[in-house]
């Protein structure tokens, strides 16, 4: 008895995709070859907006550190789902699970900064174009950059102390892909409002804010596009925003409804499937649509790599 109270005390157990035992072989391929995609394309990216001089400008240089930070982003989740679906060992230590969740949140945050700060850029080079290189001087974007990247912590280290503060209510089966808020909030036990507050008040400076300034940012952009005389620059120029909102979209969408819902209308399944969607499906689309659709970046694609 004292032996397994213990236990509950030091580990969870990731459920995953244990409901569904036949498809883990095919899952783990799939997520392999994903995270594989992932690494491949954004390490290209990271690559070429380095070494190659023409895209030493505001924009490539955020590109390049958006595509580090979809590396890390997913190497916080993707790993260990792997190993869980390979080898079937579930469980993670308190501490273990307590540092992905941390890095998973700051990540997120980051995420949402930095992508506001590409909408703003664009914003920018659309719509003051005479001021482009006034406003996004180079301190300027290492500012910008440094400060997506570290703005987050103190709110989602506080939001981790707090989640993990919680007492356990008996069960230590987590039944999720990886520890997230809403499925830790589900093991604790008693009145959790508080927690929840907590996190709809997280939620919206962190996501909500950066999302209203990408949709303040294209809505001007779009404005400004409608006024350009050629059509064929018009149609361009809306193919571009239109996919960068779809990516914005699906991130946010999916990351607002999974935090800001009640937990009472939390269904674990209907979790899981959103998760994959801010956590794996838009860092994997990301690069290709900011990037490869980029007519610059496949010319120095096509520079780097032998005939
Ligand atoms: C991106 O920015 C962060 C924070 O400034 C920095 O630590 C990292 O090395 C940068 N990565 C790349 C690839 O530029």
């Amino acid at each position: 008895m004292n032996k397994t109270n213990l236990t509950i005390m030091v580990e969870f157990i990731l459920l995953g995709f244990s409901n569904l035992p036949k498809l883990e072989g095919l899952l783990f391929v799939l997520f392999l070859v994903i995270y594989m995609s992932i690494l491949i394309g954004n390490g290209l990216i990271i690559v070429i907006t380095k070494i190659d001089p023409s895209l030493h400008t505001p924009m490539y240089y955020f590109i390049g550190n958006f595509s580090f930070l979809e590396i890390c982003y997913t190497s916080v989740t993707i790993p260990r789902l792997l190993t869980n679906l390979w080898s079937q060992r579930r469980n993670i230590s308190f501490l273990a699970c307590a540092v992905q969740l941390t890095s998973f949140l700051i990540m997120g945050a980051t995420e949402c900064f930095l992508l506001a700060v590409m909408a703003y850029d664009r914003y920018v080079a659309i719509c003051r174009p005479l001021y482009y290189h006034v406003i996004m001087n180079h301190k300027t974007c290492i500012k910008l950059v440094v400060g997506s990247w570290i703005s987050g912590i103190p709110l989602q280290i506080g939001q981790t102390y707090q989640i993990f503060s919680l007492p356990l209510c008996g069960s230590n089966k987590l039944n999720h892909i990886f520890c997230d808020i809403p499925p830790l909030l589900k093991l604790a036990c008693g009145d959790t409002s508080v927690n929840e507050f907590s996190v709809y008040a997280d939620v919206l400076i962190l996501a909500m804010i950066p999302f209203l300034l990408i949709l303040w940012s294209y809505s001007q952009i779009i404005g400004t596009i409608l006024k350009l005389p050629s059509a064929t620059g018009r149609s361009k120029a809306f193919s571009t925003c239109s996919s960068h909102l779809i990516v914005v979209g699906l991130f946010f969408g999916s990351a607002i409804i999974t935090y800001m819902r009640p937990k009472s209308i939390h269904s674990a399944e209907a979790d899981k499937v959103l998760s994959l969607f801010y956590t794996i499906v838009t860092p994997m689309f990301n690069p290709i649509i900011y990037s490869l659709r980029n007519k610059d970046i496949i010319v120095a694609l096509k520079k780097l790599l032998p005939k």
